[in-house]
């Protein structure tokens, strides 16, 4: 039997729960909070539409048990507050660094063996958080950032070039902040055919500028980070891991000299499978592209050094 919690069902993990139950990727999903009855109330909406959507899995609400939540395969993060309108992924790191770590601690006790995906924010350093204070291998703690911007990089690009986003591959590597993403446009095609042979330069950096402040355009427009497809690249994660795919999906990881960085947790593309991280890929970066990375490394290693400031390191 397979297992999935999700810890936090504000919006976000809500959907991660409802996507990894109607795509029936596992047996059981818990949801679980801290709002007496939310959970239970959400799981009770979802397992209403199982016999209208036609799915077998099952939902499991509960306000702060851990108990219940006990041998699962992964346990997904998503606790903590959300975006205002204006404000960056970063300046949450006060309130989210002890609610992270107080929860993914809880959780661990329960399902000692389980892999963590991290989705709260500032993701990379949630990740690094995770990584440093649960004390597991590194191939068990993966943040879902590069999968949400990777995603946002596809469907502007479709956008851009009038075509189905399911036919357009691109990889968006770095952080997962509106200032450290880097969506790869040399390595993005359509339908094999670089994406460089049929959009113009100008296109191409409006394509890159909406990907990178995707998340801050949607906060603008709901009030609030956006959350179905945060939700979603959270049960890709999920289903991967799982379902043993070893799909190639960027995350958010330990890096131990790859890319030339070490003591970070940043978006590169991996191999996902029944032991968490697989495999990092490593990807042959040209000058400029290097030079982005090591940017992107350097702002997350200074958010990363917030957690000590703040004595949750
Ligand atoms: C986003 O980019 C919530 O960080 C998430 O929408």
């Amino acid at each position: 039997m397979s297992k999935v919690t999700v810890v936090g069902v504000g919006n976000v993990g809500a959907t991660c729960a409802n996507v990894l139950a109607f795509n029936e990727v596992a047996d059981e999903v818990v949801m679980l909070d801290v709002k007496e009855g939310v959970s239970e109330g959400k799981a009770m909406d979802m397992m209403q539409t199982a016999q209208l959507l036609g799915f077998d899995s099952t939902l499991v609400g509960c306000t702060n048990d851990y108990a219940k939540t006990a041998n699962s395969d992964v346990i997904v993060i998503t606790s903590g507050i959300p975006r205002k309108p204006g404000m960056t992924r970063e300046e949450l790191i006060g309130v989210n660094a002890g609610i992270v770590k107080s929860v993914a601690g809880s959780a661990l006790k329960y399902s000692p063996d389980a892999i963590v995906v991290v989705i709260s924010n500032p993701m990379d350093t949630m990740t690094y958080l995770a990584l440093k204070s649960l004390g597991l291998p590194k191939n068990r703690i993966i943040g879902m950032g590069g999968a949400l911007d990777s995603s946002r990089f596809k469907y502007y690009l479709s956008q851009a070039l009038g075509c189905n986003a399911n036919e357009v591959e691109g990889l968006v590597i770095g952080g997962h902040g509106d200032t450290t993403m880097i969506p790869l446009v040399r390595l993005a095609t359509y339908k094999g055919i670089p994406v460089s042979q049929l959009l113009s330069k100008e296109k191409i950096e409006e394509v890159v500028k909406s990907t990178m402040v995707g998340g801050a355009t949607l906060t603008g427009l709901l009030g609030t980070s956006a959350w179905y497809a945060p939700g979603a690249a959270g049960a890709l994660v999920v289903e991967s891991i799982i379902h043993n795919q070893k799909k190639m999906i960027s995350c958010s990881v330990a890096l131990e000299g790859e890319y030339g960085e070490s003591d970070i947790c940043i978006g590169v593309p991996v191999i996902l499978g029944k032991n968490g991280i697989e495999e990092i890929v490593k990807l042959d970066l040209n000058a400029e592209e290097k030079e982005l990375f090591a940017k992107s490394a350097a702002a997350v290693h200074a958010t990363n050094a917030v957690l000590k400031e703040i004595n949750v390191l």
